[in-house]
């Protein structure tokens, strides 16, 4: 067994911490608009000229059940969908608005269809819930509000209760986890206590759990659905710390304990969330790979973002992102499922990364550059009883102790153990050399 423990939690985190990858899917209004799901707030849209993406919204060739099969054949084991995004519009049929996708032509439970098409192909089914509300007429106008800059915002702001719109999302939360089967993971984005207003905005006030009456929400959550994982976000700490956008270099840990957490960094094909048309800077395949490994390498799971259009598919870069996964993951998931981060006393050497199988038996040697004819193992001498590539199964030579070389002896040292590999780095993105241990 490897020896990390990670920090307690209330939700069930043992399937979670095994399974490693999953999809992230930002859906809504944003996706017609398709210049980032912020749009109404970067662009200060007013109520009146938002209404027309309702008006116009149907995802006509949304079919559920290709989006989960696209998501199974990537290798990802279970999904997170925006139930409800910052701009409020909800792809469920909730009785507590009429700001809701059954009341526009498309006319169906989106939310529904995709819990029911992901749990058919054998995957978990989790919602993102967005604390935040730019539609809701008790959120009150705050900096990241759309009518932030209106000169009557604080007027505006009477009569708007807080009070209310929290009931609002208790009632809301009800229904997520009540009419749609059993839920793995409820995903709340999220707080920013601090961020309040200056010089004439000095009134507005940032947001974070006594305003969402976050304790009241989680305790409705653990009794509804008693194992779901639940992230951070709502400023009370639950399941899992959710690093956003950037690519940590070490296993995260708790700020005042020190203690190892689940983590979860959740990452995008492109730079928005949303479905963004024009947006360019589509990742490599080589580093959508990579951050996977890298995410697994230090006891993290990769909740990868799919935006898709407001035709409701996905569009042809993010299904090529897509068949990058599916393409590696194909032969090379024994490397992730069930994999952490390695042992302390093994440190992978330049230009690659070690996985271990949980059960300590695996090793797993991923290749981020591919050197030439040998790699050199330290502390590895004696430990390795069989080693192969991954991607076909093929063995991988290795001597011990020293390095042979035309009868010359290069470096040396008892616990040195060296992979001789082939001139031709094999056809695969990053190889990976599997090494059993003794
Ligand atoms: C953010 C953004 C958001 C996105 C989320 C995903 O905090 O507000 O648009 O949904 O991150 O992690």
């Amino acid at each position: 067994m490897t020896s990390y423990v990670t920090r307690k939690t209330p939700g069930d985190t043992a399937w979670f911490t095994r399974d490693r990858f999953g999809m992230f899917i930002h859906f809504g209004l944003y996706a017609m608009p398709a210049r980032h799901e912020w749009i109404k707030s970067y662009e200060r849209i007013p109520e009146d000229k938002y209404d027309k993406y309702f008006k116009y919204f149907n995802p006509d060739l949304f079919d559920a059940r290709e989006w989960a099969r696209q998501a199974k054949a990537a290798g990802m084991k279970y999904a997170v969908l925006t139930t409800k995004h910052h701009e409020g519009f909800c792809l469920f049929d909730s009785q507590y608005t009429d700001y809701k996708i059954t009341n526009t032509a498309f006319g169906r439970d989106l939310v529904k269809e995709y819990a029911d098409a992901f749990r058919a192909e054998g995957l978990r089914v989790g919602f993102y819930y967005s604390l935040i509300d730019w539609h809701h007429p008790d959120f009150t106008i705050d900096m990241h509000h759309p009518r932030r800059d209106d000169p009557d915002a604080l007027q505006q702001n009477e009569g708007r209760d807080m009070r209310r719109y929290a009931q609002y999302m208790r009632d809301q939360v009800t229904e997520l986890l009540t009419n749609y089967g059993k839920i793995d993971v409820l995903w709340f984005d999220f707080s920013y206590p601090d961020l309040n207003g200056t010089g004439d905005k000095a009134w507005m006030k940032g947001k974070g759990k006594d305003d969402w009456e976050a304790e009241e929400l989680l305790a409705l959550a653990r009794r509804l659905q008693p194992g779901i994982i639940i992230d951070n976000r709502t400023g009370i700490e639950q399941d899992i710390f959710t690093p956003e956008q950037f690519q940590p270099t070490e296993w995260v840990r708790h700020k005042e304990t020190g203690e190892l957490v689940n983590w979860e960094a959740c990452q995008t094909f492109s730079g928005s969330w949303g479905y963004y048309r024009d947006e360019q800077t589509w990742k490599s395949p080589e580093m959508l790979i990579r951050m996977l490994v890298n995410t697994v390498s230090l006891g993290g799971n990769l909740l990868m973002n799919v935006g898709p259009t407001s035709r409701g598919y996905f569009d042809h870069r993010a299904e090529a992102a897509l068949k990058v996964y599916a393409d590696w993951m194909k032969v090379n998931s024994r490397a992730i499922y069930g994999c952490t981060m390695a042992e302390p006393e093994f440190t992978a050497p330049a230009d690659c990364r070690f996985t271990q199988s949980l059960d300590g038996k695996r090793l797993y040697l991923h290749l981020f550059a591919y050197p030439f004819a040998h790699i050199q193992l330290h502390g590895l001498a004696g430990k390795v009883d069989y080693a192969q590539f991954l991607h076909d199964g093929s063995e991988v030579l290795f001597s011990e102790g020293k390095m042979e070389h035309f009868g010359e002896a290069l470096p040396e040292g008892d616990d040195l153990l060296v992979l001789n590999i082939p001139p031709v780095k094999p056809d695969c993105l990053v190889p990976v050399i599997e090494l059993f241990l003794k």
